[in-house]
């Protein structure tokens, strides 16, 4: 069901790849309430994925760019103004990578020029975002940006490698940028922080399945899926959160603030061993 919240909206989405990507289904929920805007994804995403398809469907252009690249991002906004006719109200930040997770390297085994390059594209991408968008001047008065995150930048989950401090980076980028944009503009800076989610880039997580299930049996409302992460990001495009800024908003299903729940105890207590083996 829609509800308008995004009527007369402009916006720019980054990072859908195919259709469990979240930014795709951001996409399609824009588009229902009402939002007109532009995608943007990598040449090699662009030729890999089947964003032509959603483009298609939402009428959206479809501008590439490596968002670690300025001059990239640069005319990503430039070109978003024109074809939008005017300066845009929302900006989806739905982008992550890791070599040393995709190569398997451990945390304390990174290889440095792949961890400069996770940090560059999962987080200082933000910074970067951020930064041209306020030199172009490209943001309307009360817009809201987002960019996603995960629990890893505050707590140590198995697995989750060097993303972790990438997305505490990220969440820091939040706050920083969000105290000049709002004081200078009223532009809003936030992160959601969203459970684990089966997307390419929620797979590479060493033990998603574990993972996944342990989540949801920790999670008094469950799992948040891609649809329902998508529905909070409309909420934050919407005028319905204007004084809500520089915060990392989790979306989870409660996780974050659980410590053991009965149906995990259950799960571990049948895997426990005898208590007198326990040590
Ligand atoms: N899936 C999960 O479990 C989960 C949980 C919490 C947060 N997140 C975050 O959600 C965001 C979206 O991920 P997703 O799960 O939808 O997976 P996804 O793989 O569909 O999206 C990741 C996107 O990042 C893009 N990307 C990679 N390098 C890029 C670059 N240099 N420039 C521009 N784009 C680049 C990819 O092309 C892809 O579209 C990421 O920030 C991810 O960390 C995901």
């Amino acid at each position: 069901m829609a509800y308008n919240l995004l009527k007369g909206k402009k916006g720019i989405i980054f990072g859908a790849l195919d259709n469990k990507s979240i930014a795709w289904k951001v996409a399609e929920k824009a588009q229902e309430e009402g939002a007109v805007f532009t995608l943007s994804n990598t040449p090699t995403a662009l030729r890999f994925g089947q964003i032509d398809e959603l483009a298609e469907k939402c009428n959206a252009e479809i501008i590439p760019a490596d968002a670690t690249n300025v001059a990239d991002l640069t005319n990503v906004f430039e070109r978003s103004m024109e074809v939008l006719s005017g300066q845009v109200d929302f900006v989806l930040h739905s982008i992550g990578m890791s070599l040393n997770v995709r190569k398997k390297r451990v945390y304390n085994d990174l290889d440095y020029n792949f961890l400069n390059k996770t940090l560059d594209i999962s987080s200082i991408s933000f910074h970067k975002m951020l930064q041209v968008a306020h030199k172009l001047n490209a943001i309307n008065e009360w817009g809201s940006v987002v960019a996603l995150s995960y629990i890893a930048a505050q707590r140590t989950l198995y697995g989750y490698n060097d993303m972790a401090d990438a997305k505490a980076l990220l969440e820091s980028i939040a706050r920083s940028f969000g105290y000049i944009y709002g004081r200078e503009h009223k532009i809003r800076v936030n992160t959601i922080s969203q459970s684990p989610t089966y997307t390419t880039a929620g797979s590479g997580v060493k033990g998603m399945n574990a993972l996944m299930d342990f989540t949801e049996r920790m999670s008094p409302l469950g799992n948040a899926d891609a649809d329902e992460c998508a529905n909070y990001c409309i909420v934050m495009f919407s005028d319905l959160t204007k004084k809500v800024t520089m915060q990392n908003l989790f979306h989870d299903g409660g996780f974050s603030n659980m410590g053991m729940s009965l149906r995990a105890m259950k799960m571990y207590n049948r895997g426990l061993p005898d208590s007198d083996e326990i040590e």
